[in-house]
């Protein structure tokens, strides 16, 4: 088993259609021990029978805009555990306002919003996970789209903020890097999660990639989960800064 013996930190399930679901799952199928958190009180009903099932050692309320919840997390789980070897960033929110017409109507509010959980979080969570992932061999994955790099409608404020998450993990990846922590992206290709939904016009994007991607078909969950399998992974182990992309071969296509 490719995670046997490693403890894995996951931010980002909402339900069982969450792409850090599927992380969870296929990181437990490889043998690690997960640690969940959940964004809120509402969604807790249903993320913690989704973290027990998988005998989640540790499951805490973490809302990203909050620098204490994101301290507390690690002060808890500094009671299980004497580290960390895997962080799973999977967080992203805009105001649904913003990811419809264009990005000239972009708010001040909306734009800072977005910035704030979609960008900022991985670095906070970072900062307050050092301490426990030095020094193991640690990794740490976000999940990017294609919007970061090119135009789709209404993605909007979302694109600038994976932009900025793109660049983040280079940054990262040079910041944590001495102490072995390794920093990746997954650029995942679209797929039907709640996040999704708020975007007008998913669906267009949907069928649109299934015609043109080289292998006519949107990737699912799991085909994202196996490959941070691979980059969370000591296979992985000369990988950092790296965005990955997991689309079927979309972002190659020019026409
Ligand atoms: N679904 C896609 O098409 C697609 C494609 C590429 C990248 N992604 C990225 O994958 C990641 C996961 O999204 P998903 O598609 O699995 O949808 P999702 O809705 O299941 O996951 C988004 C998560 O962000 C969390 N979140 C939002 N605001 C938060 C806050 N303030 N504090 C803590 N958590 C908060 C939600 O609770 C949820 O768990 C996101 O970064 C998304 O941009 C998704």
């Amino acid at each position: 088993m490719l995670l046997q013996g490693k403890k894995a930190l996951i931010f980002g399930i909402a339900n069982e259609k969450s792409i850090a679901w599927a992380i969870a799952r296929a990181f437990h199928g490889q043998g690690a021990e997960l640690a969940i958190t959940y964004a809120g009180e509402a969604l807790e009903k249903r993320v913690r029978p989704l973290a027990e099932s998988l005998n989640s050692k540790a499951i805490l309320p973490c809302n990203v805009t909050s620098d204490d919840d994101i301290k507390g997390v690690f002060s808890e789980l500094g009671k299980v555990w004497d580290g960390v070897d895997i962080i799973i960033h999977s967080i992203a929110f805009a105001n649904k306002d913003e990811l419809k017409g264009t990005i000239i109507n972009t708010s001040r509010e909306g734009f800072a919003n977005a910035m704030d959980i979609s960008v900022y979080s991985f670095l906070g969570i970072m900062k307050e996970a050092m301490p426990m992932l030095q020094g193991r061999n640690a990794a740490a994955l976000t999940l990017s789209y294609y919007g970061a790099v090119k135009v789709f409608p209404s993605y909007n404020v979302m694109g600038v903020a994976k932009a900025a998450l793109e660049a983040s993990v280079r940054y990262l990846a040079e910041a944590a890097g001495p102490e072995g922590v390794r920093v990746n992206a997954i650029s995942a290709g679209p797929i039907r999660t709640l996040a999704a939904s708020g975007v007008n016009g998913f669906t267009q994007i949907l069928n649109h990639v299934e015609e043109k991607a080289p292998l006519r078909r949107n990737v699912t969950q799991e085909d994202v989960a196996r490959a941070a399998v691979y980059l969370c992974s000591d296979m992985a182990s000369g990988v950092s800064g790296e965005i990955h992309y997991v689309d079927g071969g979309y972002n190659v296509i020019g026409i």
